[in-house]
């Protein structure tokens, strides 16, 4: 039986006829920036976010980049955010010239350790970047809580958990904007690259307009510079379809995470991954720890027996190439590396069959 990491066909499938009519009419309309598609998606993001307002973004890394602008973070400033996370939460902090500030995560979540940041506020922190890693939320109360003390703007990186809650609350609505990510492998999977910011800040949001249309209200004269950050009509039109299926794939990737916890869980040599009660997650990932040093050789056993893997994130963003100049050094954030060499997701798309699903979970089962 073969079972793929991730299966876009089959998805695509099903939808194809309420897909193809709003994709047509996007074409006859010839409306292809901007519009009324566009407006439609933003709205019922916002609805389904729960926040005021919803800003289509042309991916989830310019809506963090756009996001930062957005929030005056400029070189010089400092943003303290988790090293193990993709690589895009870092490199837009470096890229308005600002200094990624790296904490630890918990090793129970993979999420950013609230009790790490404090000790790494300066004077020079501008924000804090909690990343909702895998599709669960990062403990926000506290990490509101400093924010307030210390007067520190909060973007969530929710690109990997567009539709998860924390105490009833959605991702995104909780700090000053939440950035979204619909890169096709999401939850929400665009036909290409695509992102959103939720925001309950109007002001805030109006900033986010200004710079998604390099910072010009009237077209020619720039109030400020912004860049291209717009999202095409094509796209919106596609996902505003796929959203209103988010809900039901979310309860299908839970059925397949408890048929995984039924058949791994107490199974020597992997810790599965924990939801804290406070949150609900739609696993965008499931994410098992290997322990033993035997995370490859499980990986090469699912490739042998036909089951897609993947390992999100071999290196943590502290020990990147590109930020040796920060002077990170292997030991200075113990759960994040350990956690580099242990990580296994596989795969929980919601249109796996439950066979494939049960086969997946045998598999592993069987090499311990
Ligand atoms: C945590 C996180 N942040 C940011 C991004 C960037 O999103 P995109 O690939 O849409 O630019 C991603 C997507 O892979 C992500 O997983």
């Amino acid at each position: 039986m073969q079972v793929p990491l991730l299966d876009l066909k089959t998805q695509y499938a099903a939808l194809k006829h309420e897909i193809m009519p709003r994709l047509e009419a996007v074409l006859d309309s010839q409306v292809l920036i901007g519009g009324p598609e566009v407006e439609r998606f933003e709205k019922e993001c916002a609805a389904y976010c729960g926040t005021k307002d919803a800003i289509a973004i042309s991916s989830g890394t310019d809506a963090i980049l756009c996001a930062l602008m957005a929030m005056d973070v400029k070189a010089g400033d400092e943003v303290i955010l988790p090293s193990f996370t993709f690589f895009a939460t870092a490199g837009c902090v470096h890229r308005l010239g600002a200094k990624p500030v790296f904490v630890d995560i918990e090793p129970e979540t993979f999420n950013m350790n609230p009790e790490a940041i404090e000790a790494k506020i300066t004077a020079k922190t501008k924000a804090v970047m909690p990343v909702h890693l895998f599709g669960q939320m990062a403990d926000m109360d506290p990490i509101l809580d400093l924010a307030d003390k210390y007067g520190i703007q909060v973007l969530e990186d929710a690109c990997q958990s567009l539709g998860s809650t924390q105490r009833g609350v959605k991702a995104g609505a909780l700090g000053l904007c939440g950035a979204f990510s619909f890169f096709p492998s999401k939850n929400l999977g665009g036909a290409g690259d695509g992102g959103l910011l939720s925001t309950n800040n109007p002001a805030f949001a109006d900033r986010v307009r200004l710079l998604r249309n390099h910072g010009a209200k009237q077209r020619y004269f720039h109030d400020e510079v912004g860049a291209n950050f717009r999202l095409d009509s094509l796209q919106c039109a596609y996902l505003s379809v796929k959203l209103k299926h988010l809900e039901s794939w979310h309860a299908a990737r839970r059925v397949n995470a408890a048929i995984y916890h039924e058949i791994l869980d107490g199974c020597p040599g992997i810790v599965m991954p924990k939801v804290l009660p406070i949150n609900t997650s739609i696993h965008n990932q499931f994410t098992l720890r290997v322990k033993d040093g035997k995370r490859d050789a499980l990986l090469k056993h699912l490739t042998d027996n036909q089951i897609g893997s993947a390992i999100y994130y071999p290196l943590c963003l502290h020990l990147q190439e590109c930020f040796a100049f920060l002077g990170g050094r292997e030991g200075d954030l113990p759960e994040s590396e350990k956690a580099s060499k242990e990580v296994l997701s596989i795969p929980i798309y919601p249109e796996l069959a439950e066979a494939q699903v049960r086969f997946v979970g045998e598999t592993i089962r069987a090499f311990f």
